[in-house]
């Protein structure tokens, strides 16, 4: 694999979850979110809310960043010009989640360039309650991601990710098999128990009561934890649809 200062900052990034104190300045502020909003975008409707309240922060991270999806940005734009909406919500999200997805993961990598780390966390949707009552939002705006950073006060390895043979596929899709599908389950769990990920977080997902429990801090690693993520929760629709239409968004009229 070619190697060069922008390629090894992609391949050594790592999620931090711990930080020191130390307060970013404005300048690296304002460059991670420049550097994010130069994101390629479909419609430039990405935002970002930042809180420095450390004590409130997730992971007390000195910077905590919610991107969103901002459709209402767009319509002031659009009704400046006269034009309404006509675009579906669904088709709206579909694009607005892009831009604003891009724009943080921009973020992400501009951040580590700049010696911070940083850590996704997906429960902005699910809490759109509480953060569009903090931020003041008005309607038509989608909190779709949260975004701790810092500077790491941890030093966490590499994580594995699957072979690139089942996630690169030229020219037609290849069906996994079998082997194909151990390989790939194999790559991942062995890397995580290597690194001793779940025991040293001290956490498998517990299971409902009636299903016995296979596995334990040994044995437990990435698919059976992803599985049982998909497996066991976000059964309920309404619960997501719930929160869009608190947004002002309804993708099923
Ligand atoms: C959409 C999204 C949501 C995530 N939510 C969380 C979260 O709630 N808590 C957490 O500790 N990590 C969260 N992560 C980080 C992932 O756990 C992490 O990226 C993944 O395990 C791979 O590890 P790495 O980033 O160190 O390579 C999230 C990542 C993404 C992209």
């Amino acid at each position: 694999m070619i190697s060069n200062p922008v390629i090894d900052a992609m391949m050594n990034r790592r999620s931090i979850r711990k930080y020191r104190e130390e307060q970013p300045s404005d300048d690296v502020i304002e460059t991670i979110v420049r550097t994010g909003q130069q994101a390629p975008f479909a419609m430039q409707m990405g935002s970002v809310l930042l809180s420095r309240e450390i004590e409130h922060n997730v992971f007390r991270a000195p910077l905590l960043f919610t991107v969103c999806v901002d459709v209402y940005r767009m319509e002031k734009v659009m009704a400046k010009r006269g034009w309404k909406r006509n675009a579906s919500d669904l088709y709206t999200l579909m694009f607005g989640i892009q831009d604003a997805a891009y724009m943080a993961e921009n973020m992400v990598i501009a951040a580590e360039s700049l010696g911070l780390g940083s850590c996704y966390i997906g429960a902005a949707p699910f809490m759109t309650k509480k953060i569009r009552e903090l931020y003041e939002l008005p309607d038509r705006i989608l909190p779709l991601v949260m975004l701790t950073m810092g500077y790491p006060a941890e030093d966490p390895p590499v994580r594995p990710r699957y072979p690139i043979d089942s996630h690169l596929f030229e020219g037609k899709y290849t069906r996994f098999s079998d082997d194909t599908v151990s390989e790939a389950i194999e790559e991942m769990d062995s890397g995580y128990l290597r690194q001793d990920y779940y025991r040293r977080a001290n956490y498998m997902i517990p299971l409902p009561e009636g299903m016995k429990e296979k596995f334990n801090l040994d044995s437990y690693s990435w698919t059976e934890h992803v599985s049982r993520k998909l497996g066991l929760w976000g059964g309920d629709p309404e619960d997501l649809l719930r929160n869009l239409e608190l947004c002002g968004f309804n993708i099923c009229p």
